[in-house]
């Protein structure tokens, strides 16, 4: 293995668990296997990664974009300069701890935008990623950023889903489109809230032909955390969601280790 950095997206259905997930992979990932760790939130419509890990940047991959297309005022800007122009001061942009990085997409101003700030994320994700073991991108729900090819080049793509049939048929379609659209080596899906037996499931999720790289229950730790709006990196160890993770990222920090 050539490359150093991993980089893992985290894909599934709007309130699969996509940003939940990201959260406990950050806490193990940063406290148990001391990794150097950069989280990109990507979803420009529910941006609640830094909530969640406590670590909330100043400034946006939106603001800065702005802050470019407003001091040019009378140039059309083609997307590769402000490409360029954003490339020059992204490092102003991530939040650090001593642990861990965040970047954030934030959400557009400026109206008919959207395509032109997922094209600049693709070029953050290919110009920052040198510096970290791994990048955990937090992407936007269903297909857009990956059908739009935003996460291209990516290692992983993880797939969560909740128990419902309608999780299970979107993991089906993430799964088309990040074959199609993406360079990655692995795809793996994680059951979110898993509670009790789901049989009538059962099916659904063999017929999909994807490892399932784990389970994570509902957890009432987690319901208590969100109500208090706590972040999830607090969670104590023995926390069955936390088990749950750990879990996963042994499977994966093996699968890394086998290619
Ligand atoms: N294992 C779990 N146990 C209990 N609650 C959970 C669990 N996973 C997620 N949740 C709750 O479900 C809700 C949705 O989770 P989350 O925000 O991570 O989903 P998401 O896929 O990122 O959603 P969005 O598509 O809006 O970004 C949150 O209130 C979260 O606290
Ligand atoms: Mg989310």
């Amino acid at each position: 293995m050539t490359k150093k950095t991993k980089i893992i997206a985290i894909t599934g259905k709007g309130g699969s668990g996509k940003s939940v997930t990201t959260a406990l992979m950050t806490k193990l990932l940063t406290e148990k296997y001391n990794k150097k760790l950069l989280l990109i939130d990507a979803d420009p419509t529910h941006p609640h990664l830094s909530y969640l890990v406590n670590l909330i940047p100043e400034r946006t991959i939106e603001d800065l974009r702005s802050e470019i297309i407003k001091s040019s005022m009378n140039q059309t800007l083609e997307v590769e300069e402000v490409a360029r122009k954003i490339d020059f001061k992204i490092y102003d942009l991530i939040k650090e701890t001593k642990k861990f990085g965040l970047i954030a997409i934030g959400q557009p101003r400026i109206e008919g935008c959207f395509c032109p700030l997922n094209s600049l994320l693709r070029s953050v994700i290919d110009s920052i990623s040198k510096d970290y073991d791994f990048i955990l991108i937090d992407c936007e729900a269903g297909l857009e950023q990956i059908n739009r090819k935003v996460i291209k080049n990516v290692d992983i793509v993880l797939i969560i889903s909740d128990m419902s049939v309608r999780g299970i048929e979107t993991v089906r379609s993430i799964t088309e489109s990040a074959k199609t659209f993406t360079n990655c080596e692995y795809i793996g899906l994680i059951l979110n809230k898993v509670k009790g037996s789901y049989d009538s499931l059962l099916e659904h999720i063999t017929n999909l032909n994807l490892p399932v790289l784990g389970k994570i229950p509902e957890d009432e730790m987690i319901s208590q955390f969100d109500l208090e709006g706590r972040a999830l990196i607090q969670l104590p160890e023995n926390t069955p969601s936390i088990i749950s993770v750990r879990n996963i990222i042994e499977k994966l920090l093996n699968q890394k280790s086998n290619e």
